[in-house]
């Protein structure tokens, strides 16, 4: 990377936004300017080298539903790297509160495409060559899995939640806007990422925090729905190659090769916790309950990310197991970091059953 390289990295207040800001920060030269508008998802600890990096972080609190807002910040900073990350990111919060969703991943993408075309219009011949719009999506876009074989780029979309619907959407937009005004697009879409500094409302962090309160720990339906794991990391690294080599106009599928039932990654969260932690009171497994299925629960997600590691030559560092251990060591070490969440009034009740 160019000594002086511009990255707006949005939603970099965010899991994995702050994961890719790490990294650019920590093993790139590159100036970041992350753009969040600080939902209840977003923690600004979750940079730790944000003061010692100097000008080579900015941090403006932006929506980036907000088009004059992102235009100065188009203007002012001038960068060579648009990476999207904002976004309403949880299918259970999408049932119960659509209209988030549809704001912040459609409209938001929309505006923020608007802006980033407007500058790149702008831009020498020179500098819009160079210039990358990537948008980070899901493999949830692809629908639940059945039969043979594995999501491939070409697979068609069929999301099955407003969450994933939305991001199905957005992914659509950053098409169109390649192909019609030729704004230099891709996108990569991602299975599950787990790791530190994760909002403990999805699964892995969510069944350490019960864990340790001695809370029932709820596994929807039969536990078996199939989840394919990639360690935050991993994919940063993913992101950053992607952004930087990858063909304009393509996908990259991008995933663990880790794909695990819900109830072995709780049941195995419980012995690593039985290990690292130990209780008096027993083993750990004994909070595990089964409790009514998520409405329009995708059984399996399964993506084949050959495409990315022929083309770009990535491989995920951490398998599973180990990215597991090392995640469970991270929330046992770094508890002031989400009790802080429990602070600010997270309930980690059970939401999105779809009641009226
Ligand atoms: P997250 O919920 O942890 O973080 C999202 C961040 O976006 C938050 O900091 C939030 O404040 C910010 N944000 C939300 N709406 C915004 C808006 N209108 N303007 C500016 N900022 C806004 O999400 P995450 O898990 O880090 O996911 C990041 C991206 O990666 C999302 O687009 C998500 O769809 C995608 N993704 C996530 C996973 C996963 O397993 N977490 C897997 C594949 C893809
Ligand atoms: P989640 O982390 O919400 O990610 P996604 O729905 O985007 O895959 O959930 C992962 C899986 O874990 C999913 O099959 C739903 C299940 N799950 C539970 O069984 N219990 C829980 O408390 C949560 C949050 C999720």
């Amino acid at each position: 990377m160019r000594l002086k390289t511009v990255i707006f990295v949005t939603g970099g207040a965010g899991f994995i936004g702050s994961a890719v800001i790490r990294h650019l920060l920590d093993e790139t030269g590159a100036y970041v300017v992350n753009i969040d508008k600080l939902t209840y998802a977003s923690s600004l600890e979750s940079i730790p080298q944000a003061t010692a990096a100097g000008r080579r972080y900015r941090f403006a609190q932006v929506d980036i539903c907000n088009g004059p807002a992102l235009r100065r910040l188009f203007e002012q900073y001038r960068p060579q790297f648009v990476m999207n990350l904002a976004a309403e990111s949880h299918v259970d919060r999408s049932i119960d509160g659509p209209a988030e969703f549809i704001q912040a991943n459609v409209i938001g993408t929309f505006t923020l495409l608007q802006e980033a075309l407007r500058y790149w219009r702008g831009l020498d011949s020179a500098e819009r060559a160079r210039f990358r719009f990537h948008h980070i999506s899901t493999d949830e876009v692809y629908g639940s899995h059945s039969g043979e074989g594995l999501f491939i780029e070409s697979t068609p979309y069929a999301p099955n939640s407003p969450y994933s619907a939305s991001k199905a959407s957005s992914d659509h937009l950053v098409r169109a806007w390649r192909e019609t005004y030729g704004l230099p697009t891709l996108v990569t879409n991602c299975s599950n990422n787990y790791g530190p500094y994760q909002f403990p409302e999805k699964l892995i962090p969510h069944m350490l925090i019960k864990n340790l309160a001695e809370e029932p720990l709820p596994v929807y339906g039969d536990g078996k729905n199939v989840r394919d794991w990639l360690y935050v990391e991993d994919h940063a690294r993913a992101l950053t190659l992607s952004m930087e080599r990858g063909t304009v106009g393509a996908t990259y599928n991008i995933s663990g090769r880790s794909e695990r039932t819900n109830i072995h990654v709780v049941t195995t969260i419980c012995h690593l916790l039985d290990e690292m932690d130990p209780s008096s009171r027993g083993p750990r497994e004994r909070f595990i309950t089964f409790v009514p299925d998520r409405p329009g629960h995708d059984r399996r997600y399964a993506i084949d990310c050959s495409k990315i590691e022929r083309e770009l030559g990535w491989k995920p560092e951490h398998d599973f197991e180990a990215g597991l251990a090392k995640t469970v060591q991270w929330y046992l070490t770094n508890r002031g970091w989400w009790q802080a969440i429990l602070e600010r009034g997270y309930k980690a009740n059970r939401i999105g059953l779809a009641r009226a």
